[in-house]
């Protein structure tokens, strides 16, 4: 990294000073704007060879084509669906992630999560402050069956806790990792049958735009009366208006959800489904806790650093 000297990189997201911090000491010149609107990094880009983001900031084929300089995104998480990564790969210019920087604090988040639907927890905490002292009848999980979309790192991790709680693991996913899904004792399905069999799906695959809506009513019809489902990965694979018809008339009995197609929701229908007492809604804090703050900005540190050196910048 003899002539890192001369490179210079934008952090557009807010992060932990330790990403500042490493990129100077490596002797890149650093700007950071956790709050940088879309125009105002369509104006800036054009002087920097790297550009850090986490998901607030959208890196457009409009932001890229002004990107002359440009050499590498450094995504500071997992998805990449904020990034045009066609246009990105059209300009030879490198993707580094912090993949497995937030695996255990999702996967905490899914299973508690996935309680909260099962004892409706949240519903009683409100109640009870109001004054409204009510039991109410909740499931459990253990001995139930948790249908797991998208088996990576992050599906690994919820599958063994739920396991531990005494759930039957069924996943589906392109990609196949027998030995994982054995460990957990579970097997991999289909989609279809994993809709039928489960109680509570987990929906955890990585989002690209070609999986926007492909779970809808024809899934939602064949699943268990009253199943429940966990997303923490992104709200966009589910048909939003269907998923609220299959709400309306409980043959889904709980939605949690860490991610929204708008965040905060904008359709009338995101508004309806967010307000709905069989639904929990958390502002996409997946990764939002202090030891993962601190693992995404060394990983992506790392991951940075050394993309540097093999693209010889
Ligand atoms: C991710 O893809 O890394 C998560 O959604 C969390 C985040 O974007 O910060």
């Amino acid at each position: 990294m003899d002539n890192s000297k001369e490179l210079a990189a934008l952090v557009c997201d807010p992060l932990d000073s330790y990403l500042m911090e490493g990129l100077a000491s490596s002797g890149i010149k650093v700007s950071y704007e956790p709050a940088i609107t879309h125009d105002e990094l369509g104006r800036k880009v054009k002087d920097y060879d790297i550009i850090v983001v986490r998901s607030r900031t959208k890196v457009t084929g409009d932001i890229i084509s002004r990107a002359e300089r440009l050499k590498i995104i450094a995504r500071a998480g997992i998805g990449t669906d904020n990034i045009d990564l066609e246009s990105a790969e059209k300009r030879k210019i490198g993707i580094v992630t912090a993949a497995g920087s937030s695996t255990d604090s999702v996967a905490e988040l899914n299973v508690a999560l996935a309680v909260d639907l099962a004892r409706k927890i949240p519903l009683l905490n409100q109640r009870s402050k109001k004054g409204v002292w009510v039991k109410d009848t909740g499931t459990e999980l253990h001995g139930k069956v948790a249908g797991i979309i998208g088996f990576g790192r992050i599906g690994q991790a919820t599958a063994q806790i739920l396991r531990s709680m005494g759930m039957n693991i069924v996943a589906y996913d392109p990609v196949k990792n027998d030995q994982a899904v054995r460990a957990v004792g579970g097997k991999y399905v289909t989609m279809e049958e994993l809709f039928r069999n489960s109680d509570v799906i987990f929906v955890l695959a990585a989002f690209s735009g070609d999986s926007g809506g492909m779970m809808g009513k024809s899934h939602f019809g064949i699943s268990k009366h009253g199943l429940l489902i966990v997303n923490t990965s992104r709200a966009q694979f589910i048909n939003g208006p269907d998923l609220l018809d299959a709400l309306r008339d409980g043959q889904v009995g709980g939605y949690a959800t860490d991610v929204f197609w708008h965040e905060p929701p904008e359709a009338e229908w995101e508004k309806e489904i967010a307000s709905m007492d069989s639904v929990i809604v958390t502002p996409h804090i997946g990764a939002q806790t202090a030891e993962a703050q601190k693992r995404v900005a060394r990983y992506t540190l790392q991951n940075l650093l050394d993309r540097i050196q093999v693209m010889k910048l």
